[in-house]
């Protein structure tokens, strides 16, 4: 077996990371944390740490670490077949149990699901039906997508334009012309400290009316969402938000694209955020939490009103030329039959959602009242900690101070894993769905005495 140092070597000179500080690591500055292996929702490491994974690593291990159940099937699948392709009409047991098993918990009104590896290509599996979708219709211009600032869609080229945060876009040329962003639905960073929620929705709802209009309803074919803001804050949208985004959607003959990578198959305490916030999609992209992340595998369920017209496509202009290798990997499929029994048969959507409301009340009662905390928020087990320099005037600390990662850093010593989010100084919460109330009051704790380290 190698060493430590050996192993912490290698991984530095040999493994390009992904969302890392290339030049920093490479000369050992930036963190480097080898893990091997999870129980629960804890994680450990090779240095002999137990942390408390605050964060479902990239909120993706919605039933634990260790899930024997889910591991049993992936090691059965791989024995009895782990690869046949889904083209023209292949499948395995697998891949079928598990589109029906989808489809019976997905939300009305939609039609038949897809199978990709990772929600960047079902965003990009959903960009590509709408343009073929339009195509079919003959309205060859209707194909710009709308998304919204501090939405996180993926990072490939087309997922990456649609994301809509700085750091995936800097030096990357993006985004691509196709894909335009609107106001981001963001109540703290509200544009007049005086806007109720309701008045913030509709000025959200008439700033999208803009768009479209100075675009052309012509050229736009789709709007894609979050139901919760994920990477660029974890905020919940202020009160009215959906309705008035989906009449103006409406009104326009709009696609809607939800994704529900990180709010489906439970997080905000119902199976999907559609439901949650009574939304109608015309695709929903899904993927972390479809196997708990114990194997790659994403989803695109596809709307009703969109396969009718994929079905009279089919017949005029023949065989979909869409796929990948491992559309439907079998091996995946596998993970995500036991994950979704795991979530029925330990309770995990109710759980999240009362586990997540205790999580959310206990860190606004212990850190809500500090000076640089400007806002508590959250839905279900989702939570984040926005930390600013001044609360009243709602005025932000200096990005170059890092105080966001320096507050992480020290949650670590103390046990915890958060995310500091990418745009601001905000402390990221999104626990795996079987936290208890005990664990919640360690991260509470971690995260309270952490704040008071750095900030006082
Ligand atoms: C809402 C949302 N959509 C899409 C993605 C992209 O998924 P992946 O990283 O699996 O490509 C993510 C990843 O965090 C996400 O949070």
């Amino acid at each position: 077996m190698l060493t430590n140092d050996e192993l912490a070597k290698w991984d530095r000179e040999n493994f390009m990371h992904p969302s890392t500080h290339l030049s920093q690591f490479a000369r050992g500055e930036a963190a480097q944390r080898i893990v091997t292996g999870g129980e629960g929702v804890f994680i450990t490491d090779r240095d002999g740490n137990r942390l408390l994974d605050g964060f479902a690593g990239l909120y993706c291990v919605n039933v634990g670490y260790g899930r024997t159940e889910i591991s049993e099937a992936i090691a059965k699948q791989a024995h009895e077949l782990a690869y046949y392709h889904a083209y023209a009409g292949h499948g395995s047991e697998a891949n079928i149990t598990l589109s029906k098993m989808v489809m019976d918990r997905a939300p009305e009104g939609m039609a038949r699901v897809y199978f990709g590896l990772g929600g960047s290509d079902a965003n990009e599996t959903n960009v590509k039906l709408v343009w073929y979708y339009n195509n079919i219709l003959g309205r060859p211009e209707k194909k710009k997508i709308i998304s919204r600032w501090r939405g996180y869609h993926g990072s490939g080229l087309v997922t990456g334009s649609l994301t809509g945060l700085e750091l995936f876009h800097k030096k990357f040329d993006l985004p691509l012309a196709q894909i335009i962003h609107t106001e981001a639905p963001y109540y703290f960073r509200r544009p007049e400290a005086g806007m109720s929620e309701d008045e913030f929705s509709t000025y959200c709802a008439e700033k999208l009316e803009e768009l479209i209009l100075s675009e052309g309803p012509d050229t736009i074919g789709a709007f894609i969402g979050e139901p919760v803001l994920g990477t660029g804050g974890i905020v919940p949208p202020p009160a009215g938000y959906w309705e008035k985004i989906q009449a103006v959607l409406a009104k326009y003959d709009i696609l809607l694209i939800v994704d529900e990578v990180v709010t489906g198959f439970g997080r905000l305490g119902t199976m999907f955020g559609s439901d949650h916030y009574g939304l109608k999609p015309d695709l929903i992209t899904c993927a972390k939490g479809l196997t708990s992340a114990y194997a790659p595998l994403s989803a695109t369920i596809v709307g009703q009103r969109m396969w009718d017209v994929l079905m009279k496509g089919a017949d005029e202009f023949g065989v979909l030329g869409h796929g990948w290798t491992y559309s439907a990997h079998p091996i995946g499929a596998a993970a995500g039959i036991a994950n979704l029994k795991l979530i029925d048969d330990l309770g995990l959507v109710k759980n999240a959602g009362e586990v997540g409301a205790y999580l959310n009340k206990a860190m606004a009662d212990a850190v809500g009242g500090h000076a640089n905390v400007g806002e508590v928020r959250g839905e279900g087990m989702l939570c984040a900690v926005e930390l600013v320099a001044d609360r009243d005037k709602r005025s932000f600390l200096p990005a170059s101070d890092g105080t966001g990662a320096k507050v992480v850093g020290e949650m670590v010593k103390r046990g915890v894993i958060a995310r500091a989010m990418p745009q601001g100084d905000i402390l990221g919460f999104a626990p795996p769905l079987c936290l208890s109330k005990g664990e919640a009051d360690q991260i509470v704790a971690a995260t309270s005495d952490a704040i008071k380290a750095v900030l006082g």
